[in-house]
């Protein structure tokens, strides 16, 4: 798709019926994200969401799916060791019946090693949930020259290492432009700007269930829908046509 030219449409989903629309609708990848500790649990981070957590959704989601491409977190300290990853990762494809899984942050050697074994990788660059309390705030990343260079040189890293696919959070999107030109994997952004190679956003957000508040580069597509088919269609077309993200979900 990258290739063609094509837009990759990405949603967040954690459970059976909505994976199975998501999936009717044509979403092309299921992202069985950690955000379901905040979504789905109401803890305040994605911090507290375990393996077995992940497993539990990811089956669920693969159970309703039948065309789309399902990825699955690997949830906060389940990969701080080759082993541990790899335990991890094959309890996702196995148990869970993921065709892929994502790791926050420059993780090379890990990348490396699970993808020789066998593991299709993404790599997740920019904001990082899970170190929200090292990093102390949902902020915006890659806005100083020295953060920009460091983020472009750990995606080329990460796509050497044998990353599949790579998510950009909350960066400028000159520099995810930059990055997504960079790669020959594909680029899936969120409020990273309209020029990565595909967009996924918090499906609770689109339909405005959210308890948190709505993130600026996040939209509610139920705004002009009649139905939940019908804004996650909306949202499909948005990101196909390039007519989303616009400039007021996007960072300079
Ligand atoms: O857990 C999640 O929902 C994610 C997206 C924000 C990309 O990782």
């Amino acid at each position: 798709m990258k290739q063609r030219g094509e837009k990759i449409s990405c949603l967040t989903v954690y459970d059976a019926s909505f994976s199975a629309l998501l999936d009717k609708v044509g979403i092309d990848i299921l992202l069985v994200g950690d955000s379901l500790g905040m979504v789905i649990q109401g803890q305040s981070t994605t911090v507290p969401v375990s393996i077995e957590d992940m497993a539990y959704h990811a089956a669920c989601v693969a159970r309703g799916r039948q065309r789309a491409f399902v990825i699955a977190d690997m949830p906060f300290m389940s990969y701080a060791g080759k082993e541990q990853a790899a335990d991890n990762a094959a309890r996702l494809m196995q148990t869970g019946g993921v065709q892929m899984v994502k790791l926050e942050g420059p993780k090379i050697d890990l990348v490396e090693f699970l993808s020789e074994n066998g593991v299709p990788v993404c790599g997740h660059l920019g904001l990082l949930p899970q170190s929200i309390n090292r990093l102390g705030g949902y902020k915006i990343q890659g806005r100083e020259r020295s953060a920009a260079d460091q983020m472009i040189a750990d995606a080329c890293r990460l796509e050497k290492a044998g990353a599949a696919l790579l998510v950009l959070e909350c960066v400028p999107a000159i520099l995810a432009e930059e990055i997504t030109r960079q790669l020959t994997i594909p680029v899936i952004g969120i409020g990273a700007g309209a020029d990565c190679d595909g967009q996924v956003l918090v499906l609770y957000d689109i339909l405005d269930i959210g308890i948190a508040k709505r993130p600026r580069f996040s939209k509610n597509f139920m705004q002009d829908a009649s139905s939940i088919e019908m804004a996650i269609k909306n949202f499909h077309e948005a990101v196909k046509q390039g007519a989303f993200p616009g400039e007021e979900h996007s960072f300079q």
